[in-house]
């Protein structure tokens, strides 16, 4: 990794008082949660996610669909964040700085490493609900299999993630706009950036003038709209970015 990315990232950083970190599935990689477009692992390799993260997945099978997002659920509190979660954490709590956390995630693992996620873009392993009335229900219920039935109404409890073709849940996405119309500076760490509409925010960073740092090891979709590459994982690149220049190279 060059210095001159970091050290131009460095800059970035120093010069914002706005800062919008806008995660993806890389955010989590090294906490050992598959990306999204990783192959499926273990028993659910014969599953296209697609059909799984799907109303009509969901209503084919919704036992499967609740087991797979239980899984999911399970072994992300089987894990912790990464020093990329506790980096971003620690920024969110520098003085004179404002950090708004927007994750296309599904995990908990921001804020289980002291991070405030003002919107997760796609929903929550952590917030099933009742699908007729809307309940509800405590993170716990999330790796409960079989699934439960609703306690109010009696009624199917669904995962509280958006599945393709879904609309995004609208408080999330208006925070996340009004972050990015605010901010002096984007953070993108470990998406593709081809999910619309999240991908469309780095999109409105860059059409604005508000300069964009990419985190990925590999190039991506956000690449062509990077002010700076950090070409890495985030575990190692977001501490680098935050490490205080004014110690000396051994760290002192
Ligand atoms: P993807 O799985 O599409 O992409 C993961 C990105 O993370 C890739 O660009 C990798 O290069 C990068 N990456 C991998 N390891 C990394 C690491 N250690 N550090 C940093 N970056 C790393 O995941 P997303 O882009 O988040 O939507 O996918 C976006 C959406 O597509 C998901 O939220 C999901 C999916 O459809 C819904 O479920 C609605
Ligand atoms: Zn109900």
């Amino acid at each position: 990794m060059s210095t001159a990315g970091l050290d131009g990232a460095r800059d970035l950083l120093d010069a914002a008082s706005s800062i919008v970190v806008f995660t993806g599935a890389g955010m989590s990689a090294e906490s050992g949660i598959p990306t999204f477009r990783d192959a499926l692992t273990g028993m659910w390799e014969n599953h296209d996610p697609m059909t799984l993260a799907s109303p009509e997945g969901w209503a084919n099978d919704p036992d499967l669909v609740w087991a797979w997002y239980a899984d999911r659920a399970t072994r992300v509190r089987s894990v912790t964040p990464n020093a990329g979660h506790l980096a971003v954490a620690e920024l969110g709590r520098r003085p004179g700085v404002t950090v708004t956390v927007v994750t296309q995630n599904v995990d908990d693992l921001h804020e289980r490493a002291g991070s405030v996620v003002t919107s997760h873009l796609h929903g929550s392993l952590f917030a099933p609900r009742c699908q007729d009335c809307g309940r509800a229900e405590s993170p716990d219920v999330a790796v409960a299999n079989p699934r439960p039935a609703c306690p109010l109404c009696g009624s199917t409890l669904r995962p509280g993630v958006v599945w393709f073709g879904e609309s995004l849940p609208s408080g999330d996405w208006l925070r996340a706009e009004n972050a990015v119309g605010e901010a002096d500076l984007m953070i993108v760490v470990g998406t593709t950036g081809v999910v619309y509409p999240a991908a469309e925010l780095p999109e409105r960073a860059a059409a604005a003038g508000v300069p964009v740092v990419e985190v990925n090891p590999d190039s991506s979709a956000v690449t062509a709209l990077a002010s700076v590459r950090l070409a890495g994982p985030a575990a190692q690149m977001l501490p680098d970015l935050l490490m205080d220049r004014r110690r000396g190279v051994d760290g002192r």
